[in-house]
């Protein structure tokens, strides 16, 4: 989500811990329905990653298994300058997030962030990831290797912080340690019974972050952490479409995304893969 204000100001986060809304056991089973369905939304959508491939084929598949699951889609008509027109968020290689899917097709050596969320019985998942089409260059291998690389770590360290900061911290410095920038004007973002709630989930630290943004990880925190990593400058523009977030300097960006919940027992991934037989859905009418 866009840190309130927009992009191109730079806004104070501003969290308090006690306002935050924790989360019971039983609602966070209830919210891994709809992230198991956001999670199978991103295999159909990985399956058509090829050559020739329009990135409105892919929005369609997915609005069709949303609808087939009873699923609402969080992102469809998402209230803007212009209401969000689709289902998924595509963004391909320059394109950071909230690309909207269209008639550009897809080419070898593409990278394709797809995002998408929907709403289940009132309870709500979110998720994003970069795949890419065909051979890959090698900084667009490595961007996609540390930015899933810092969501894994964030989602790991969570299990041992006490506070968000020290998360992002180690989130910033092993993107910095790879030689690429970390999207500060948008940011992860609390998820229940709305896509966004609070707090709001930096992948840095700054000195405002840790006076006015930090928040406590405790049991029943439920948040969506969300690195967008920049092979070159931080910097990103946003196009006429009143969506689209490019890189200013146009080199390749990429996102990863997860639904995560802090629970007694440790971190659960909401919008991770099945545990079991009775997690799956059969998708196989949407491959391809
Ligand atoms: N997952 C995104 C976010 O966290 C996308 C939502 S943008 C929408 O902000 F407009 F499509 F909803
Ligand atoms: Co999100």
């Amino acid at each position: 989500m866009l840190f309130p204000g927009g992009c191109s100001q730079s806004s104070i986060p501003i969290n308090k811990t006690e306002m935050l809304t924790l989360r019971s056991e039983r609602e966070i089973l209830k919210m891994r329905r709809a992230g198991l369905t956001v999670w199978h939304a991103l295999r159909i959508a990985g399956s058509m990653m090829r050559p020739g491939v329009a990135t409105a084929e892919i929005d369609r598949r997915v609005e069709r298994f949303f609808d087939d699951q009873g699923a609402t889609s969080l992102f469809k008509g998402y209230p803007g300058k212009v209401p969000y027109p689709a289902v998924t968020c595509i963004s391909v290689n320059e394109e950071v997030v909230h690309g909207i899917p269209g008639s550009r097709v897809l080419a070898e050596g593409d990278i394709v962030s797809v995002d998408t969320g929907c709403k289940i019985d009132g309870w709500c998942g979110d998720s994003a990831l970069t795949f890419s089409v065909g051979r890959i260059s090698e900084l667009c291998r490595k961007l996609l290797d540390v930015t899933s690389g810092t969501l894994d770590l964030a989602i790991e360290s969570m299990g041992h912080c006490g506070y968000w900061s020290e998360v992002a911290v180690k989130m910033e410095s092993l993107v910095k340690k790879n030689g690429f920038s970390v999207i500060e004007s948008l940011v992860g973002h609390g998820i229940g019974r709305e896509m966004h709630e609070d707090p709001q989930v930096p992948n840095y630290v700054s000195t405002e972050i840790l006076r006015y943004g930090d928040f406590k990880i405790q049991p029943g925190l439920v948040i969506a952490i969300e690195p967008m990593v920049n092979a070159g400058s931080k910097k990103i523009t946003l196009l006429k479409d009143h969506w689209t977030f490019r890189t200013s300097d146009r080199k390749p960006s990429a996102h990863f995304e997860h639904t995560v919940a802090m629970t007694r027992s440790g971190v659960m991934v909401l919008t991770g893969p099945p545990k079991d037989e009775s997690e799956k859905i059969d998708i196989s009418a949407y491959l391809g």
